[in-house]
């Protein structure tokens, strides 16, 4: 179901769905030559909300959390179909669940709408420390939308933490600046300065395009994430080596970026067809040669800083 406040879609060109068929189908049948899924990345198909009991206590130093938002998404179940205060009760049970999981050090990135998000942030605000609000500019195009108030076109995230000895690690995350504004901003007074070598700080508006149907990186998964924001998540608040949680992993792009980056991780999904294709995707990744921590540190390295 799309509502008032979904970005427009394009149109699917012909054959596109074919294709994503194609996909699934082969992430279930998986010939014995696609690469294993690492022992570190747990893929789990179940609900977490019942299976939650099960992970100890304290063992999470991060949790990526991109639930339903409560705007009658089709995930192929009726997990999205709760609105109103059944969806907030359903929200809090869920987050009363998940963060007893995290570490002291730990911290948990939420996903959310601006309908529910100030409910949400109010009820975290009394359990955890709030870091941020990250505004996700979804860079949707101007097209026609609604007349009668001003078109919405960010997610927020709410970052929140254990205590104030969080985890937080921001050079893998900097943002490398250009040659020319380099030069700009290389008076003697700012020579030698770590911002100057590693880049910038990201901020807290992340202006990151959707993942529309055209994406290469678009999978079977009507709201999959950009794994560009994920993977800023989980360099900068979890340590190398520790442990990632997602309940509602999707498509697996929380799975995804552990691979990547060597972080352990365990998720959960009640759709089996979307477990196929986040084990068909993280089976890719490890495979592939392991990712650089960003193009900062690359730029900064190479610059000799
Ligand atoms: C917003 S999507 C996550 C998308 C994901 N971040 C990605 O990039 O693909 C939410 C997912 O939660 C799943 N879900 C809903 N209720 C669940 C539950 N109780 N336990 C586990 N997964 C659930 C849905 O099937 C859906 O795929």
């Amino acid at each position: 179901m799309r509502d008032e406040f979904d970005e427009p879609q394009m149109p699917a060109p012909a054959g596109e769905a074919g294709v994503e068929t194609a996909a699934l189908v082969a992430a279930a049948e998986a010939p014995a030559s696609v690469p294993a899924v690492p022992d570190s990345i747990r893929l789990l198909n179940r609900d977490f909300l019942t299976d939650a009991a099960n992970l100890p206590d304290a063992s999470i130093d991060l949790i990526v959390a991109d639930p339903p938002y409560g705007l009658g998404k089709d995930y192929g179940n009726d997990s999205d179909m709760r609105s109103g205060e059944d969806f907030l009760a359903w929200t809090y049970a869920w987050l009363d669940l998940a963060i007893p999981k995290l570490k002291a050090s730990g911290s948990l990135y939420v996903f959310c709408t601006w309908q529910y998000a100030p409910e949400i942030f109010v009820y975290l605000k009394s359990k955890m420390t709030m870091i941020n609000e990250i505004v996700w500019d979804r860079r949707v195009p101007s097209m026609g939308g609604t007349t009668r108030r001003f078109t919405s076109v960010h997610d927020n995230i709410g970052f929140f933490a254990v205590s104030k000895d969080y985890y937080f690690d921001l050079d893998p995350v900097r943002i490398p600046y250009d040659a020319v504004t380099k030069k700009a901003r290389s008076r003697k007074l700012f020579e030698g300065s770590k911002w100057l070598e590693l880049g910038y700080n990201p901020k807290d508006v992340w202006s990151v395009s959707r993942l529309h149907r055209q994406h290469a990186e678009r999978v079977d998964h009507p709201t999959q994430k950009p794994l560009e924001i994920v993977e800023r998540m989980v360099l900068a608040s979890c340590p190398p080596g520790g442990r990632v949680l997602d309940p509602f992993m999707g498509s697996g792009t929380t799975a995804v970026a552990c691979a990547r980056h060597r972080r352990e991780f365990v998720g959960y999904e009640i759709n089996e067809s979307y477990c196929a294709i986040a084990h068909e995707r993280v089976s890719l990744a490890a495979s592939a040669a392991p990712a650089r921590a960003s193009a900062a540190v690359s730029a900064a390295v190479a610059a000799g800083a």
